[in-house]
């Protein structure tokens, strides 16, 4: 969840980490900090809070040195404050580490009885500390740095620097990802290959288990016996461009309104709008081919945003594919020991694909022999590296912190997705097929016509700032979708909300509702809008405010002067989950922006949650 970056060059590197520190900010923002090496004497600045800190500070008083790490942090052990931003030292050790080192106490009692000092709360200062004890005993920096690798437990990333080397960095990853850039006359490490991208666009990943020594000139990988290990180089397609909010106040409303275009492209690529019918383009492993028709049920798992979308998918494969699908938050499912069926589907939904949780869950179905299938935005994550098939969003970098046109782009994947299903299963006619494909080519087109609609959801917005609660109801896709807008609201706004299949109201949270509880129904007009009508009289009843969003036959069968009405376009059930995911978010937004948080980088979250 942290940001790691390494140079070793030919330059002064602190402006150049800085610089990639910023293209890793959304991995955490708590603290940052850099350390350089010059004439064999290391020094560092930390600052608390955002990398402008860090810059300011380093502008005072800057960091010379052709050698250095830094560092933009997700507090897991110790509070956000500049005592515990990395890098950690320890006499002639440099340290910046991004996950959790689990036996990190018994290591700390076990230095601290040999003299150590700790300075910070973090689990960080044990590697340090460690590093610096094997170089005690005579090891030379390589060795005492693979000496305590092979004592860490616990998933991490991390770079360490040696003031008695100034053409040495060693890398070592055993979870989150680290990617290895190689210049002229310079070699780089980032926890992406966005980081890099101003550099470099050759890179080399580390997997799970390795270390690296990397210099200027060249770098070399290993596993844990210290044998020597090859992974291949590759060209990334990182964009080197610095991605800017253009003249949107933030990047949060700045993907809201990109939704038309990528939900276009993504579909696009799933989508054969020539020939009106699916055709699923698996970026994976061409030589072990997806086959739903085989299949007796299929595995969901994510996080988050992530997992909502695959929830507002189960409705779809069962509906349009009749395939079973057992859904599951990644952080459950890896520890339940599920019985797997033999040759079954496992697909995982992820923006970042470095999710701890979900990459754990992924291998847990490797070692059940499941078909791994993936959804990501980012096509060299390592989710997508892990798997066998592979269906990129075509979403662009997404750099609000709250998911919004990534979940979009994952909901017209999934749409794709059930209906080729549908067809590879014989449940869908090639007559429906036509209509299907029709209806979700229409998408874009009613998404541009949604954000029209800015300006009056922006005034209900301001209805619910500052209250306490706010609850959501839908049913089908529309309960998935109201978690959605639950999670929205909570995570920018910091109000408590919460959500509910609208049926539900009455077994128990109906007990919430009095005059000062406002009430989001998602409810487009279809099959079920009557019992959900029902459901909205019993809140309206007991005096609840409601804001209904529904389209035009909706607001004319509801007859409740009461609602307030978002008034959507009446559009095809099948993409009702895609746009009616657009009013949420601008509600959302809205709020946020009214109660004046900061919507783009919420308090204590991160963009790629790489810890469990
Ligand atoms: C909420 C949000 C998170 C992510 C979750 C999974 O707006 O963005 O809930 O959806 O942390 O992240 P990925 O999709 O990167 O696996």
């Amino acid at each position: 969840m942290c940001g790691i970056v390494g140079i070793v060059g030919s330059r002064p590197v602190a402006p150049l980490i800085v610089d990639a520190l910023k293209r890793l900010e959304y991995r955490g923002y708590d603290s940052a900090g850099v350390a350089t090496l010059e004439d064999g004497k290391l020094d560092r600045r930390r600052a608390e809070g955002k990398l402008v800190n860090l810059e300011e500070r380093l502008k005072g008083n800057p960091l010379a040195g052709n050698i250095g790490i830094g560092h933009t942090r997700w507090a897991t052990h110790g509070a956000p404050v500049e005592v515990n931003a990395h890098p950690h030292f320890s006499g002639n050790v440099a340290v910046v580490h991004n996950g959790i080192i689990e036996n990190f106490r018994e290591l700390r009692n076990e230095l601290q009885s040999e003299g150590f000092e700790f300075t910070s709360q973090t689990d960080t200062e044990v590697i340090a500390h460690l590093v610096a004890k094997y170089l005690k005993t005579g090891a030379t920096p390589v060795q005492a740095a693979h000496s305590s690798l092979k004592r860490l437990r616990g998933a991490f990333a991390l770079a360490i620097m040696f003031a008695s080397d100034e053409d040495l960095i060693v890398a070592g990853r055993n979870g989150p990802p680290l990617a290895i850039g190689h210049g002229e006359d310079e070699m780089y490490l980032g926890s992406d290959a966005v980081a890099l991208a101003p550099f470099t666009n050759k890179i080399t990943y580390l997997e799970d288990g390795d270390w690296a020594t990397i210099s200027k000139s060249e770098m070399q990988i290993f596993d844990l016996d210290g044998k020597h290990v090859d992974r291949a180089q590759q060209t990334s397609v990182g964009s080197a461009l610095m991605v800017d909010k253009g003249n949107h106040r933030h990047f949060m409303i700045k993907e809201i309104y990109e939704q038309p275009e990528v939900i276009g492209h993504t579909l696009a690529n799933y989508v054969d709008f020539n020939e009106d019918k699916i055709a699923l383009r698996d970026m994976g492993n061409q030589e072990n081919p997806l086959d739903f028709a085989k299949l007796d049920r299929l595995n969901i798992t994510a996080c988050g945003t992530a997992y909502l979308a695959g929830y507002v998918s189960k409705y779809w494969f069962e509906r349009y594919a009749r395939l079973p699908v057992d859904i599951d938050v990644a952080s459950e499912f890896r520890y339940r020991e599920v019985p797997m069926p033999q040759k079954g589907l496992s697909l995982f939904i992820s923006q970042s694909g470095e999710t701890a949780d979900t990459l754990a869950g992924l291998k847990y179905c490797e070692e059940a022999g499941q078909h791994l299938a993936a959804i990501v935005n980012v096509r060299e994550s390592t989710i997508a590296r892990s798997s066998h098939s592979v269906f990129p969003t075509l979403a662009g970098p997404e750099i609000g912190v709250a998911s919004t046109k990534a979940f979009t782009c994952q909901l017209s994947v999934l749409a794709a997705l059930a209906v080729g299903a549908g067809v590879q299963r014989g449940h869908i006619d090639r007559e429906t097929e036509i209509k299907l494909v029709s209806e979700l080519s229409e998408a874009p087109r009613y998404a541009n016509e949604v954000l029209k609609l800015e300006n009056e959801i922006k005034e209900l917005a301001h209805s619910l700032a500052n209250k306490e609660h706010v609850l959501y109801l839908g049913r089908d896709t529309n309960y998935p979708l109201a978690m959605e807008g639950a999670l929205k609201l909570k995570e920018l706004s910091y109000i408590h909300a919460e959500a509910y299949a609208a049926g539900e109201l009455k077994h128990g949270p109906i007990a919430l509702i009095d005059e000062q509880m406002p009430v989001v129904v998602i409810a487009p007009y279809d099959r079920i809008f009557e019992k959900t009508v029902s459901n909205m009289q019993e809140v309206a009843a007991r005096g609840g405010k409601i804001i209904l969003i529904t389209d035009k036959r909706g607001a004319e069968e509801v007859g409740m002067d009461e609602a307030q009405i978002i008034l959507m376009p009446d559009m095809p059930e099948i993409i009702t989950p895609i746009i009616y995911s657009l009013p949420i978010q601008i509600l959302a937004y809205h709020t946020a922006v009214h109660m004046g948080t900061d919507v783009d980088q919420p308090r204590n979250l991160a963009k790629s949650v790489t810890v469990e």
